[in-house]
């Protein structure tokens, strides 16, 4: 087990949480968004940031492959899709962290082709020094360095995910 260095505490998280659900609640006043999970890393951050927002909030989740190890791969692919018709639906995508956004670009070119009524996206961490996406996400919670991070629900191998806190891992 490597170590880990707190890059972003637990307080620091609750704190931004609160902050981007008041926003989310300002624009979407009144029309809850049904909220699309990006399994697994989406977790935490889509458990603490819905229980904050007003109204009743549909919930569903995809699952899809980008990475190996610590380096995008580059390709993309759906492994679950969702289960709701998101056609005239406000939908919000839920992430934990947005790296180069090849992901994103192909979820939200994906859930676009279905017509939802619009589309916008939360994700609690952006690596700007990275992104060279189509689509730039609509609220960030933090933008952090081009480094590999884990915890509040982001893995390396399936590990370190339920670290209460977002680190960097040590040697
Ligand atoms: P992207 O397609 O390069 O933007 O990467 C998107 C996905 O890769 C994220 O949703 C994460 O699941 C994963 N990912 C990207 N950077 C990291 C990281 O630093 N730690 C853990 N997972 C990451
Ligand atoms: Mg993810």
């Amino acid at each position: 087990m490597r170590s880990v260095e707190t890059l972003i505490s637990e307080d620091e998280i609750r704190e931004k949480v609160s902050e981007l659900a008041e926003l989310i609640n300002g624009d979407y006043a009144g029309n809850p968004p049904l909220l699309v999970g990006i399994l697994k890393g989406c977790i935490y951050f889509l458990a603490d940031l819905s229980r904050q927002l007003h109204g009743h909030c549909a919930i569903d989740f995809m699952a899809i492959e980008s990475y190996d190890g610590e380096s995008s791969t580059g390709a993309v692919k759906i492994r679950m899709d969702l289960a709701t018709n998101i056609e005239g639906r406000d939908v919000l995508i839920v992430e934990d962290i947005v790296d180069t956004g090849m992901t994103l670009s192909y979820v939200a070119e994906l859930l676009m082709s279905r017509k939802p009524r619009s589309l916008r996206v939360v994700t609690l961490l952006f690596k700007p020094g990275s992104f060279k996406g189509s689509c730039k996400p609509d609220f960030i919670g933090f933008e952090i360095p081009n480094e590999f991070v884990v915890g509040y629900g982001m893995d390396l191998g399936e590990e370190y995910r339920n670290l209460k806190f977002v680190g960097r891992l040590g040697t």
